[in-house]
C-alpha cells in the first residue's frame, strides 16, 4: 500500500499487491501468509480481476452479528443486506461498460450511464455500508418479521451482552426502517423493526463507554504517513443531506491538513469564506472525514457512540488535467482512501482494532450506491467523482472539497462532541418520523 500523495501519483490499493502474494506463494512462503489473522473477510468480495470486483461473491457465508451464520441476527442481516437484483442504472465506468481507457477518462466519465436491463442482475450489499434493499415482497416480509420476533428474551439479552455488535445490529434494523419511510414500502415493516430496535437498546451509560471506541486519529498516520494528528483540525459545517443523520442515521465528523506553507493558512480561508470570497484550495490540501454509529438508548433517545464504521481520507494531489494518465481517483487531481469496518471485523476484534483491520476499498472496487434516490451499479472511484471532481465544474478552485465550500459554512475551534450532539438532533428527527408512522 502506498501513501496518498506521492509523486508520481502511485496504483493505489490492495489489489496492486495480489501478483506479489502469488510470486510469495510460489516461493514457498505460503507458511509465512497463513499465520495472517485467518478470520480476515477479504474471500467474500470478488477479487481483482474479477469483472465484478467488490460485490460479494453469490457462495459467500455472512456472520456479521454471531458466529452461527444460522443465528436469527445473522439471518435478519441476510435479508437486509444481501440483494441479487436488477439496478436501476448501470455506469459506463465498469470494466465491461467501456473500452479503451484513454477514451474513456475524458471530461464527464463519472456521469457516463445507462438505464439498467435484463443481464445486469448481480447479488449486491454484504457486508458494507451501502444498503442494496428497497422494499420486500409479501413472503420476504412475514420470514422478516418472524425473525424480527426471534430477537427477544434470552437471545436479546445475549446480543445486549456484545454492546458493539448490538449496537451495529440496532443501527441496521433502524436503517431498513428509514429506507422503507424513503420508498414507501413494506409498512407493515416498521413496527416490528422499532419494537426489535428497542428490545437491543442498551443504557446510556454502556452507550457512551468510550471503550467500545474503534478508531482514533492517531492510527491514522500508521496507514497514511504524510497525516499528522496534531495537525488536524475539525471543521463544523451545514451537513448536506447525506450526512444528516435524519437520514444517514449516522453522525460524521471531518478534519482537515491545510499545507503547512500555503497563504492565506486555514483560519485566513475561512474568514475569507466567510465574507463571501473564496480563495483556491491549496495543493496537498488533505481532508479525513469519519462516520459512526448512532444507537438508541433503553429510554429511547439517541446516542451517538464511537463505533466509527467509515473512514475516508482525501488529498489533492495535483492540478494535471484530466486524462488515464493522472492516477488518482478522480483522474483531475484528487485521490481518495476509503476504509469500511465490517461487523464481522468488528465482533471478532472487538476493542482491539486498528485503521488497517478495516476493508480497504479500491477505486475500482464495484458498489451498489443509492446517493441520488435510484440504486446504481458502479465503481467506488465514479461515485466519489460525482461530488469531488475538479472538472466540469463551476468550481474547479475548491479541488473537490465541499465542507470548504462558501456556503457549507466551515467553522474551526469546535468542542470534540459538536458533532456528535448535533447528529443525535438530527436523529431525533427521524425518530419521530418512524413513531409517527406506526402509530
Ligand atoms: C452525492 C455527493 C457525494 C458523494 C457521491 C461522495 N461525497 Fe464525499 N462529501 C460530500 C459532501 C457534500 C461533503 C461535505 C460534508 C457535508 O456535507 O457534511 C463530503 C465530504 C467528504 C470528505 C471530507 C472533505 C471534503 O471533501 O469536503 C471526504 C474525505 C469524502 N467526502 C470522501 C468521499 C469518498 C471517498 C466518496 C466515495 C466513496 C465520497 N466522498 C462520495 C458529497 C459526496
Amino acid at each position: 500500500m502506498q501513501a496518498l500523495g506521492r509523486e508520481p501519483y502511485p496504483p493505489r490499493m490492495l489489489g496492486s499487491l495480489a501478483p506479489l502474494f502469488g510470486v510469495l506463494l510460489g516461493a514457498g512462503l505460503s507458511a509465512l501468509i497463513a499465520q495472517a489473522p485467518a478470520t480476515r473477510p477479504i474471500s467474500r468480495w470478488q477479487p481483482p480481476g474479477h469483472q465484478d470486483r467488490g460485490l460479494p461473491k453469490p457462495d459467500a457465508v455472512w456472520s456479521p452479528y454471531d458466529e452461527g451464520p444460522q443465528h436469527p441476527a445473522n439471518r435478519v442481516f441476510a435479508a437486509i443486506w444481501l440483494a441479487r437484483l436488477q439496478p436501476a442504472e448501470v455506469a459506463a465506468a465498469l470494466p465491461t461498460e467501456h473500452s479503451g481507457a484513454s477514451k474513456f477518462f475524458t471530461n464527464g466519465w463519472y456521469f457516463k450511464k445507462r438505464d439498467g436491463r435484463d443481464g445486469d442482475e448481480r447479488w449486491f450489499g454484504g457486508d458494507g455500508l451501502q444498503l442494496p434493499r428497497e422494499r420486500f415482497t409479501a413472503a420476504e416480509s412475514a420470514a422478516l418479521i418472524d425473525l424480527l420476533l426471534a430477537i427477544d428474551g434470552e437471545l436479546a439479552a445475549n446480543l445486549r451482552s456484545r454492546p458493539q455488535s448490538c449496537i451495529w445490529l440496532q443501527n441496521d434494523l433502524l436503517r431498513t426502517a428509514r429506507r422503507l419511510l424513503d420508498t414507501d414500502a413494506n409498512s407493515e415493516l416498521l413496527l416490528p423493526l422499532l419494537r426489535a430496535a428497542e428490545r437491543l437498546a442498551l443504557p446510556a451509560a454502556t452507550l457512551e463507554d468510550a471503550s467500545l471506541s474503534t478508531f482514533g486519529l492517531e492510527s491514522l498516520t500508521a496507514v497514511e504517513p504524510a497525516l499528522a494528528h496534531g495537525r488536524l483540525v475539525e471543521l463544523d459545517r451545514r451537513s448536506s443531506r447525506l450526512f444528516d443523520a435524519e437520514h444517514s442515521l449516522l453522525w460524521s465528523r471531518v478534519f482537515v491538513q491545510w499545507p503547512e506553507t500555503a497563504e492565506p493558512d486555514l483560519q485566513g480561508y475561512l474568514e475569507a469564506a466567510a465574507n463571501k470570497l473564496q480563495p483556491s484550495i491549496p495543493l496537498q490540501t488533505r481532508a479525513v472525514l469519519i462516520q459512526g454509529l448512532v444507537a438508541i438508548d433503553d429510554q429511547g433517545r439517541p446516542r451517538a457512540t464511537s463505533i466509527a464504521i467509515d473512514v475516508r481520507l482525501q488529498i489533492f494531489a495535483n492540478a494535471d488535467p484530466l486524462s488515464v494518465a493522472n492516477t488518482t481517483t478522480t483522474h483531475d487531481g484528487i485521490a481518495f482512501r476509503a476504509f469500511w469496518l465490517e461487523r464481522q471485523t468488528l465482533r471478532e476484534r472487538g476493542a482491539n482494532l486498528k485503521l488497517s483491520d478495516f476493508r480497504e476499498l479500491a477505486d475500482e472496487d464495484q458498489v451498489l450506491f443509492r446517493d441520488y434516490g435510484s440504486l446504481k451499479h458502479t465503481t467506488v472511484a465514479a461515485q466519489c467523482s460525482l461530488c469531488h471532481r475538479r472538472t466540469d465544474t463551476p468550481e474547479q478552485d475548491l479541488a473537490g472539497f465541499p465542507v470548504l465550500r462558501r456556503t457549507s459554512e466551515p467553522k474551526s475551534h469546535i468542542a470534540a462532541d459538536t458533532r456528535l450532539r448535533r447528529a443525535e438532533a438530527e436523529f431525533e428527527r427521524f425518530l419521530v418520523a418512524l413513531r409517527s408512522a406506526v402509530k
